[in-house]
């Protein structure tokens, strides 16, 4: 027997209602119109077009290249795949540190090319005057605290953040000041689950956990992790749901020997 869910549109209001009915929140990246339709269709309430993208579908080292014209190309695609999930696109390396009116500009962007309902950035207390900013011409955004890979050059790796007791005070302070600065939700990456749960009793807005435990008020993983596509490495936090690489991997090899041996196309499948 098949269940069609009676799904509504994700809003930003919404998201942030889950939090007060206590229901998590289930989000997922994407980076083009097919997956983002899969993940519409499975009831994913947020879809990121993360800078993620730089490393899993570009295959660069860090997540530091990628571009905005890039971003907005891939969120446009994704954007065309969803019909509930709440569109959020992330702002890339160098394309809001500047100064709040580069932000204002480039999110912008996100959204008027993009098609992009919020965007997320990385960063604490540094990024408040922005985000009030965003936030005041209509620009919902997402913070993104702990492990911030932009700034992987200054971690010097992807250790676990906010491990001791001034660190962990210091991540509680910061998510307290981008709340007040007015953004919606927070991503909290690779960070100790006590920590992540202290964060998330806190805040009115919800927490988004990638590696951050399960007190979070919901989930984001990148979905190639999460369907083993992109194997290079596998963090602890990642639970793979498929080996779709294996199976990419298979079928074209099957392809292949079948081609090989004359035996595709059929005439069945001959005009
Ligand atoms: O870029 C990304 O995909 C992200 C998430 C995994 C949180 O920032």
């Amino acid at each position: 027997m098949s269940v069609t869910l009676e799904r509504k549109k994700v809003t930003v209001p919404a998201l942030m209602a889950m939090k007060q009915r206590g229901e998590k929140i289930a989000a997922l990246t994407a980076y083009d119109f097919l997956l983002a339709n899969f993940l519409d269709e499975a009831g994913l309430d947020l879809v990121l077009v993360g800078d993620s993208v730089a490393m899993v579908f570009a295959g660069h080292e860090t997540t530091l290249p990628i571009t905005l014209e890039e971003i907005i190309y891939h969120t446009r695609a994704v954007r065309r795949g969803l019909k509930n999930a709440l569109l959020v696109a992330d702002l890339p390396f160098l394309s809001y540190q500047v100064s709040p009116e580069q932000a204002v500009l480039n999110a912008g962007r996100l959204l008027k090319e993009g098609g992009a309902e919020a965007v997320k950035l990385e960063g604490g207390s540094i990024m408040a005057e922005t985000i009030r900013r965003l936030v005041q011409i209509g620009i919902p955004v997402i913070g993104h605290l702990g492990l911030t890979p932009q700034s992987i050059n200054a971690f010097g790796g992807y250790a676990l953040q906010a491990a001791h007791e001034a660190s962990a005070r210091r991540l509680l302070e910061e998510a307290v000041q981008l709340q007040e600065a007015g953004v919606f939700a927070i991503v909290l990456e690779k960070i100790p689950a006590t920590v992540a749960r202290e964060v998330t009793q806190v805040l009115k807005v919800p927490t988004i956990g990638i590696g951050a435990g399960p007190h979070c008020d919901g989930q984001i993983l990148v979905t190639h992790d999460m369907l083993g596509l992109f194997e290079k490495f596998k963090p602890k936090f990642v639970r793979r749901f498929a080996e779709a690489g294996k199976l990419i991997r298979e079928a074209s090899a099957a392809y292949r020997e079948e081609v090989k041996a004359g035996k595709f196309p059929t005439e069945q499948e001959s005009y």
